[in-house]
């Protein structure tokens, strides 16, 4: 059984992206700590990421189909803000999604306070930096691990 970590648009670039709000990890590093904290649980972690909104999409109703995920770890980057279709998709699969934030967006530019996601959300994580991660797939595998 495992979690699937998803992170969207630009988050390739974590480490070098606006190191003053996004911090110095990389998305390895990100992967890493997921990882690690779902064997801590006895879980595994799939890691994923992609720019395309569809790519996202896609791997939700991948996960959906895969039988085994328990969770889904998601930075939907930009598209948090502007897609129905990941809302669509995050309904559509009946998967506890955990919405996580490295920055804080409620803190940032107004068009960042609207989330699609967060009403479809089991819960929401942000301005934490990466321990957001760790702490959303540990909240996964306690409700959904065992
Ligand atoms: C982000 C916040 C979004 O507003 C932004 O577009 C991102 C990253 C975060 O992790 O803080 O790409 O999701």
């Amino acid at each position: 059984r495992r979690i699937l970590v998803l992170n969207g648009p630009n988050l390739n670039l974590l480490g070098t992206r606006e190191p003053e709000i996004y911090g110095s990890a990389t998305l390895a590093d990100v992967d890493d700590l997921c990882r690690e904290e779902a064997r801590r649980h006895g879980l595994e972690a799939t890691c994923r990421q992609t720019n395309h909104e569809g790519g996202l999409v896609d791997a939700l109703h991948e996960a959906r189909s895969a039988g085994d995920v328990v969770g889904v770890v998601l930075n939907a980057g930009a598209y948090t803000h502007t897609s129905v279709a990941l809302l669509d998709a995050v309904k559509a699969v009946r998967l506890p999604v955990v919405e996580v934030h490295l920055s804080n967006p409620h803190a940032r530019e107004p068009f960042r306070h609207r989330s699609y996601l967060s009403p479809v959300a089991e819960a929401v994580v942000a301005g934490a930096g990466v321990d957001g991660y760790r702490w959303a797939v540990e909240l996964l595998a306690t409700r959904y691990g065992g």
